[in-house]
């Protein structure tokens, strides 16, 4: 096997281990509203954050059955993201991952209860964790449950919802808070479970806010293909700032800053250059299939 089908595979093995321990931990048994949690982290999603987890979390030395509630927890909260971002009270999305979003599913109020019970399954899930000592434990919680505040996704969500935005700047800031914070969490909790120096945490914190801008570029790329909600008002994007090339260019500046700043990272951080691409490109696939 080449180096490239090896990290493909690796790859995939551990996003096979997310599915199952998701589904461990969310089982659809029970009354509506946890079927609405399942439904919501069962249907295909590329597990980007997770992997991120696992695989830094790895790169220091930690098994993917040490990280692995910490990655679920970190998809639950992206999950819950996404079942909130749906909402006809937000972008009125009725389809999401090629199936039906959660409230067209369920309806809008099993949704929102199962959005919120989501988010605090996950962290428990970190409280609990038993295995990792008591202040990593914390530390997570304080590192996730912060990126979901008001420095992070929540209010992303709010900028990108209520605040026009008319500069490069700040679109980008809006781009950081609702999809990059996250992102750095990720990376974060990999980190603090291998128990990186606050050097390697730093780096990953960068690498990760660089990934999160080039993803969110990509995002608005390939959103510019498709019928959008109605906003009320013209939205500022990438593409209407940029225009498509300059968007697309956006995104491959950040990837490629992502990589530096792993290899300013030092030499355990250094391999998960080889990773970026491949997830990125995981992303390419799932839409073409689409
Ligand atoms: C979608 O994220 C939401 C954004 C931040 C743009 P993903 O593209 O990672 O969604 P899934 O989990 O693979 O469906
Ligand atoms: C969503 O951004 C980011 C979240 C925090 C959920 P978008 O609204 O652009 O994501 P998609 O395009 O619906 O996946
Ligand atoms: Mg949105
Ligand atoms: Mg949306
Ligand atoms: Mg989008």
């Amino acid at each position: 096997m080449d180096a490239v089908a090896a990290r493909t595979a690796r790859v995939a093995a551990l996003k096979a281990q997310v599915d199952a321990r998701l589904d461990a931990l969310c089982p659809p048994s029970g009354g509506r509203l946890t079927a609405a949690m399942h439904y919501a982290l069962s249907t295909p999603g590329k597990r980007l954050r997770p992997l991120l987890l696992l695989l830094t979390a790895a790169q220091l030395g930690q098994s993917a059955e040490t990280a692995l509630d910490a990655a679920c927890a970190v998809e639950m909260v992206h999950a819950a993201s996404l079942v909130l971002d749906d909402l006809p009270c937000m972008d009125d999305a009725a389809v999401r991952r090629g199936q039906p979003s959660t409230h067209a599913r369920f309806g809008q109020d099993v949704a929102v209860l199962a959005g919120v019970a989501l988010l605090n399954q996950a962290y428990a899930l970190l409280a609990r964790a038993g295995h990792l000592p008591a202040e990593v434990r914390l530390a997570m919680v304080e590192a996730l449950s912060g990126a979901v505040g008001l420095e992070g996704l929540v209010a992303g969500q709010a900028l990108d919802l209520h605040e026009p935005v008319a500069s490069l700047a700040g679109l980008r800031e809006a781009h950081h808070r609702k999809t990059g914070v996250l992102f750095m969490a990720a990376v974060t909790l990999g980190g603090l479970i291998g128990g990186a120096s606050l050097t390697e945490l730093l780096a990953l914190e960068r690498f990760a806010a660089e990934l999160g801008l080039a993803f969110q570029a990509r995002d608005d790329v390939s959103d510019a293909g498709e019928v959008q909600p109605d906003y009320g008002a013209a939205r500022t994007t990438l593409i209407s700032l940029l225009g498509h090339e300059g968007a697309v260019q956006e995104a491959d500046g950040r990837l490629t800053s992502s990589k530096r700043a792993l290899v300013a990272g030092g030499p355990r951080l250094e391999p998960l250059c080889a990773y970026v691409d491949l997830l990125m490109g995981e992303r390419r696939v799932a839409e073409a299939a689409s």
